[in-house]
């Protein structure tokens, strides 16, 4: 039998808009995590993505890009300021985050984000070839699933939660709690990072909606949706050429000069995002230096904050946050010529990424909750040196594979500050033993394995 063909929905679609040499609009591969991960599994294969171009009021037409038929689904202002800003990153985001920041209700972002997701789901139902299997993404579309299998039944439908799924006490905060749920369960497959948000979703529908669940698998109106744990990751192949290309170690070589060739170079690379814990990894920094343990000398810190989600008040609040303590800690502890904290209010293409990564003596993760982050997984994938060293949020995703990291609790200060110091001063062997380890463990489990798990889970039939 052919292969059914793929459809990605997805917010956003895995392009950019470009303005090329000669001034005309052109299209580029997104960088960044979602479209990186599902990229070499689409480009085998006959598929279509669908999703918001970026623009607003508009629907461009945007050409295949390495053979994927791409589809825009238009967004309005107001559909972005309700939907997008409001219901998806100023709801559930926080929400599904374990509230570190207190979630907002409003009956007209509800509103949009039902809208937004029929529209999602219309477009799909039109562009779906017979039997196509659908791979639904991520918390911006939890209701698309049953509207589509309303409109289209004769297609295989997966849902994959990028973020955490949060557990029973939280979720049932939400005011639409019951109809976000049954919106997943139209799906045949709801795949999450770790165990614990399957076990979450698995309790929540048999408390709120009273369906059967024999284990993992739930039976309700008279259909089986399964669920499981598919942690996502990289391109493995990728960041290790990257880590092992000539001018990326060059550049390495050159960023650490530039650093003022210090013993010791510490790097966090993140979202600008109030679930990444930069505040309480900066204020861990300043506690080092005033304690005396490290000096600027000797000892620097890069932070990479790409922008993100600018307009939304909670991103505003926490980038005067952590610019207010970068400030703090430049004006009390640099040097003439030698800032103890680089910060990069910046995005960056892959290939100065992986310098960075190449120079971090310890990447600092230190997220307050993240469904994986992939950020971890390139740094130890691109060390193909198996130099450097991890410090990881217990509160990732990527914590449950990857022990051999340095686990920390973030909320811990001194915790985070004893974990980064161990991490600084291991003996060498120590930390490449280490590495050895986590590389093994990415090298066997990388992003083309994780979709073929997941498509092959989605491609069998029903029970
Ligand atoms: C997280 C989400 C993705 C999202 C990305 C960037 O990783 O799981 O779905 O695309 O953040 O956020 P943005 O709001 O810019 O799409």
């Amino acid at each position: 039998m052919a292969r059914r063909s793929l459809v990605v929905v997805a917010n956003r679609l895995p392009v950019d808009e470009v303005v090329q040499s000669d001034g005309s609009i052109g299209w580029a591969r997104s960088p960044g995590g979602l479209v990186s991960a599902l990229h070499p599994v689409l480009r085998d294969r006959r598929s279509t993505w669908i999703g918001w171009a970026g623009g607003l009021d508009s629907t461009p037409y945007v050409p295949d890009s390495d053979g994927i038929r791409m589809r825009a689904v238009p967004l309005s202002e107001a559909d972005y300021e309700n939907y997008y800003e409001g219901y998806a990153n100023s709801t559930l985001w926080p929400l599904y985050h374990d509230a570190v920041q207190t979630p907002a209700f409003h009956r007209r972002w509800w509103e949009a984000y039902v809208r937004v997701n029929r529209r999602f789901a219309q477009v799909t139902a039109d562009y779906a070839e017979p039997d196509a299997m659908v791979w639904v993404q991520d918390y911006h579309l939890q209701l698309v699933p049953a509207m589509l299998r309303e409109l289209r039944p004769d297609l295989r439908i997966g849902f994959f939660m990028h973020i955490p799924f949060p557990p029973t006490e939280l979720f049932m905060q939400l005011p639409r709690r019951a109809e976000l749920l049954r919106g997943i369960l139209g799906a045949d497959l709801v795949g999450f990072q770790t165990a614990a948000g399957a076990d979450n979703f698995v309790r929540l529908v048999a408390r709120l909606l009273g369906a059967q669940v024999d284990g993992r698998t739930v039976e309700i109106d008279g259909r089986t949706v399964r669920t499981d744990a598919f942690p996502i990751s990289i391109d493995v192949g990728e960041m290790e050429d990257l880590g092992r290309n000539p001018d990326v170690i060059m550049r390495a070589k050159r960023l650490r000069a530039d650093l003022g060739d210090p013993e010791r170079v510490i790097l966090g690379v993140d979202r600008l995002d109030y679930t990444k814990g930069i505040a309480h990894r900066l204020k861990a920094f300043r506690e080092l230096l005033v304690d005396g343990y490290i000096k600027v000398q000797d000892t620097v810190m890069v932070q990479v904050a790409v922008p993100s989600r600018e307009r939304v008040e909670q991103y505003k609040v926490l980038r005067d946050k952590v610019e207010r303590e970068v400030g703090r800690i430049n004006g009390e502890f640099s040097r003439v010529g030698v800032p103890a904290v680089h910060y990069l209010n910046q995005s960056f293409d892959r290939f100065e990424l992986t310098a960075l990564y190449l120079t971090a003596d310890v990447m600092a993760v230190t997220p307050l909750r993240d469904g994986m982050n992939l950020v971890a997984k390139e740094y130890i994938a691109a060390r193909v040196d198996n130099g450097g060293a991890l410090m990881l949020s217990e509160f990732t995703g990527a914590a449950a594979e990857l022990p051999e990291s340095y686990l920390v609790n973030p909320h811990d200060l001194d915790g985070l500050k004893g974990t980064l110091m161990r991490a600084l001063e291991a003996a060498p062997a120590e930390n490449r033993a280490r590495m050895r380890a986590m590389r093994k463990h990415v090298r066997s489990h990388d992003v083309r394995s994780w979709a073929r798990s997941y498509l092959k889970a989605l491609g069998q039939p029903p029970r």
